[in-house]
């Protein structure tokens, strides 16, 4: 991650020739293809830099070019800069083969020199796995005895790794032992792509670069925290996958924790990838871990129903998904009550949710403090003052809202509820991104900052296994157990009720 002021210039990364394995599938098309695009027109690729797409596919060259220029029409409509995507486009090669094979590699190996040589290049690998995860060990150990992967004196050799990274706490650390055997964890960059969202890299900066929050950031001034990542859309065509993987392992080990991590963290030394990894694992290393019986009162599953949804949208319910059991028990809703145990957050609880086919689309982390000590205003028609509340918006209208009370005009007392908002758009435009940009351009500086280290993917399983082990024991008997279109099951209201306290947006049905 640069850290830019208004006199800085981000440079371009050093020429390097990005490898992408799965370069026919959706993630190259929807989100890496249209990262390198806003690269390419930010200026930020070297004139060295090339892209070498590998799948099963026969395509030439051209064909491959031809897969992308259409999606980025549509995605960047009026912003698209035919001149942007000409120099984007002679980059692109494509190398056909069986990832399965050796011969892919040595094919590859011939494509990777005349590359080199083709556009000046220096011999830097960045290799993208953007493939199935159970290709992803094999693909390196391939990579590795092709003798792509070694780092030599002349060049870089780094790989990104998509997620999911494992399915639970034992098979992320055989897959980390596996890496481990072929790579360096210097050359390994396990991405989380919640850490390339603007805001959540400008959590950091709020809390850090601003005076007034760090005094109150604690258990003194806040009673508790909630992150949410709701979603409207459903499994969509992603069945398969989603039956085995579930709400739980999809989202909560990785992004939402990430966000946990980011909000409740010490500050670090420096922004240094060491620094801020350090810290983001100490405080995910103290959250308390769930006994089997906690698991019973502080996590809540639920899958859809039909439902209506706020469009006005009738939709079927998960179990009519393509690709999913009639008799499913995966969860699609997760809810878990997490404390942490240090000086910071005693106390503290934090609710972390996610589902699909809520009644909305967003992602938010809302800071709840405390009441004011002492009620100034009894004696004054105001019955209860209002704590304030901080809500940071991850997405859409990414921004920060802080509400708090103010004297409504009059000759009496009386106390109304406003908001100071901050907009990114208002201030910083609305530049279409997708979230891989930083991600891709950190990675082509060996700038790890915000990438995770194995330790972080292990706890953050280690944190969800006893909800997993007690999930997996006792089936869930009331699936469906909530409508497409509202908040999700009512147990995850009762969860906060329980502490006196309610999600931010409550069940509308
Ligand atoms: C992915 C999950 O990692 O994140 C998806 O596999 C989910 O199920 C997605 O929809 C959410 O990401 P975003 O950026 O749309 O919030």
């Amino acid at each position: 991650m640069q850290h830019l002021d208004d006199n800085t210039q981000a440079q371009p990364a050093p020429p390097c020739i990005m490898v992408i394995f799965g370069a026919g599938g959706d993630l190259t098309r929807r989100k890496l293809i249209p990262s390198l695009y806003h690269l390419m027109r930010e200026g930020l690729l070297a004139d060295g830099f090339a892209v070498v797409g590998v799948d099963r596919l026969e395509l030439s060259d051209e064909a491959f070019r031809e897969l992308f220029e259409q999606t980025l029409r549509d995605y960047q409509a009026a912003e698209f800069d035919p001149e942007v995507w000409r120099r984007l486009a002679e980059r692109l090669h494509y190398s056909q083969g069986d990832f399965k094979d050796p011969a892919a590699y040595q094919a590859l190996r011939q494509r990777l020199q005349h590359c080199t040589q083709a556009h000046a290049s220096a011999a830097n690998y960045l290799f993208y796995m953007a493939t199935p995860p159970s290709l992803f060990s094999q693909i390196i150990r391939l990579l590795a005895e092709a003798e792509l992967s070694l780092e030599r004196e002349q060049g870089w050799r780094r790989v990104i790794i998509e997620k999911p990274f494992g399915k639970d706490l034992d098979s992320a650390i055989a897959l980390n032992r596996e890496l481990h055997q072929y790579l360096d964890e210097a050359q390994i960059f396990r991405i989380d792509h919640y850490l390339g969202k603007e805001t959540v890299q400008n959590i950091m900066a709020f809390r850090f670069a601003n005076g007034f929050t760090e005094p109150t950031w604690s258990h003194q001034f806040i009673e508790h925290v909630q992150i949410t990542v709701a979603e409207s859309v459903g499994v969509e065509h992603r069945g398969t996958y989603y039956e085995e993987a579930g709400a739980l392992r999809d989202m909560i080990p990785n992004h939402l924790l990430v966000l946990l991590g980011f909000v409740a963290m010490e500050p670090p030394n420096s922004f240094d990838a060491c620094n801020v990894r350090d810290e983001v694992n100490k405080v995910l290393r103290a959250v308390q871990p769930l006994s089997p019986e906690d698991v019973l009162t502080r996590a809540v599953r639920g899958q859809y129903g039909e439902g209506l949804m706020p469009n006005g949208e009738k939709v079927a319910g998960y179990r009519g998904s393509p690709g999913v059991d009639a008799q499913s028990r995966t969860e699609t809703y997760a809810a878990i009550r997490f404390m942490i145990d240090n000086w910071r957050w005693a106390d503290v609880p934090f609710y972390l949710r996610t589902g699909k086919r809520l009644a909305g689309q967003f992602t938010e982390i809302v800071i709840q403090y405390r009441h004011v000590p002492f009620q100034l205003f009894r004696n004054t028609p105001v019955e209860q003052v209002q704590a304030n509340q901080l809500v940071i918006r991850v997405q859409p209208d990414e921004g920060i809202q802080l509400s708090f009370s103010a004297k409504i005009p009059g000759p009496v007392m009386r106390l109304g509820r406003v908001n100071m908002d901050f907009c990114y758009a208002d201030y910083f435009g609305n530049a279409p991104t997708t979230g891989y940009e930083t991600l891709i351009y950190d990675a082509m500086n060996g700038d790890a900052t915000l990438f995770k280290h194995a330790d972080t993917v292990e706890v953050g399983w280690e944190l969800v296994a006893p909800v997993l082990d007690v999930w997996s024991a006792l089936p869930p008997r009331d699936f469906p157990n909530y409508r497409a279109g509202s908040w999700g099951p009512a147990a995850a209201g009762e969860l906060l009720r329980r502490d006196g306290f309610r999600w931010r947006h409550i069940d509308s049905a």
